[in-house]
């Protein structure tokens, strides 16, 4: 009997029947296909016909030592053969611990609990939950506001979509949740022409101070995406806004969340990005890069004075908050592979030859006199086309694809957050292609 061969068409018409895809209008499908993939390897994704594409957004920003990497597959066929699950509630196991102990060492100095959950809105709903927690433990049950950057984006559940600010994912849903104050965000493209990045994000930051001045006792805490407002178009500020932003919190008692979601796991330059800010937030929010890639996890880091609060014989007290897969083994054994790749090859060193590497072959692209706002922060790339296509994003989307190149941009937005194992020929290819590409729609 012949073999079937499943085929590009096949699975694209059995998804369309079967599977309701994430931040999607489905009839748009009937106009732009989606693309199944078969197999990834390195930085490449492979569709059943045969075709390639660079994953250049590291698959939403997960990526980060190329699909299938033999280094964490091996740990995980490991881990398989002992240990797939178990609850984390009343029971621990050695992923969790080696994880948890490994993260303390690596975070900015003071974060010693890491508290579980499964991705980025969950560590979101987590870190709220827990500050406005905190205040009522502390006595002070007034402080339940939150702020956020505008154009924040903190995830798309309903307490995460509160400090979202991002009309499209919101509107929809705005009876449903407690929509949070913004204050004004430090993204240099919006400072005065001749004004500095650091000038622009000092100015941001008298804002802040003049609205924690007015509402902090109210305020639980401040979230941020540090240095990279990534929803936000790869927004890129300078880090005297996060020093500063620390010092207000302080002075005013409310809490800095830092949401490494996107930017952790060395994806500005650092292992976290506070770094360059020389802070240590009351939370840090890691998850995405944090197993490489491959498996949802995500974590919340805590102070001891935050986790002290929280600790005594009355259960109401305690922090009662749980998923299923809470710090599930295999997750964590993939993040310990992950963490393993960062030591042993040195890659945050590596990185930055590579983001040097990068700007010298991008300069072709960065000339380009359509090309506006050319911005890079560690592994992340990013400007705007001056285009006049309403439908520019779809248009530059579909003209990658035919270039083996997935790119996904944000409106005028085009970005790079390659996984960090893209090679120098991939970078030129990219280059050229993009280059191409937004002649083509200029
Ligand atoms: C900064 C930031 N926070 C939170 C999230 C939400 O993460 P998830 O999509 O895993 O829920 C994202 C996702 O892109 C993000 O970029």
């Amino acid at each position: 009997m012949q073999k079937h061969t499943t085929t590009n068409a096949d699975m694209v018409s059995r998804s369309l029947a079967a599977v309701w895809h994430p931040c999607s209008q489905m009839k748009h499908y009937e106009t732009f296909p989606l693309v199944p993939i078969s197999r990834g390897q390195g930085a490449w994704l492979y569709d059943f016909d045969g075709k390639k594409y660079l994953d250049t957004v590291s698959s939403w920003w997960v990526n980060l030592f190329g699909h299938s990497n033999p280094r964490i597959n091996a740990a995980l066929r490991e881990q398989l053969e002992k240990l797939e699950h178990v609850m984390l509630a009343g029971f621990t196991h050695e992923p969790v611990v080696e994880l948890s102990e490994r993260l303390r060492e690596l975070a900015p100095p003071g974060l010693g609990h890491c508290f579980y959950g499964s991705d980025g809105a969950s560590a979101t709903e987590i870190a709220l939950k827990m500050s406005a927690h905190y205040w009522r433990n502390a006595g002070q049950p007034d402080k339940t506001q939150f702020i956020s950057l505008q154009s924040s984006y903190h995830g798309e559940t309903l307490g995460a979509l509160s400090v979202t600010d991002v009309a499209l994912f919101r509107d929809a849903y705005g009876a449903l949740i407690r929509q949070q104050a913004t204050v004004i965000s430090p993204d240099w493209r919006n400072a005065d022409m001749g004004e500095s990045s650091e000038a622009y994000a000092l100015r941001c930051a008298d804002a802040l101070n003049a609205h924690l001045q007015q509402h902090h006792a109210q305020l639980a805490a401040f979230i941020i995406e540090p240095l990279v407002q990534g929803a936000a178009g790869m927004a890129m500020y300078h880090p005297v806004y996060l020093k500063r932003a620390r010092q207000l919190c302080d002075e005013y008692g409310v809490h800095l969340i830092a949401d490494e979601i996107a930017v952790g796991m060395g994806r500005t330059g650092t292992m976290f990005a506070c770094e360059q800010g020389g802070i240590t937030p009351d939370f840090l929010l890691i998850s995405k890069g944090i197993t490489g890639g491959y498996l949802p996890l995500s974590v919340v880091m805590t102070t001891d004075k935050i986790y002290q609060a929280f600790y005594a014989d009355d259960t109401a007290r305690g922090f009662l908050h749980s998923h299923s897969y809470t710090g599930n083994p295999l997750a964590c054994r993939a993040a310990l592979a992950t963490l393993d790749i960062f030591s042993q090859d040195n890659v945050l060193d590596t990185n930055r030859q590579k983001a040097a590497c990068m700007n010298s072959i991008a300069q072709p692209l960065r000339e380009h006199p359509s090309v506006q706002n050319w911005r890079n922060t560690g592994m992340i790339w990013a400007f705007e086309v001056q285009t006049p296509r309403a439908d520019f994003a779809q248009r530059c989307f579909h003209l990658g694809l035919q270039h083996e190149l997935l790119l996904r941009p944000m409106g005028r937005t085009v970005y790079f957050m390659p996984p960090y194992i893209i090679s120098e020929e991939e970078m030129q290819l990219l280059v050229m292609r993009t280059k191409v590409i937004i002649e083509a729609l200029t």
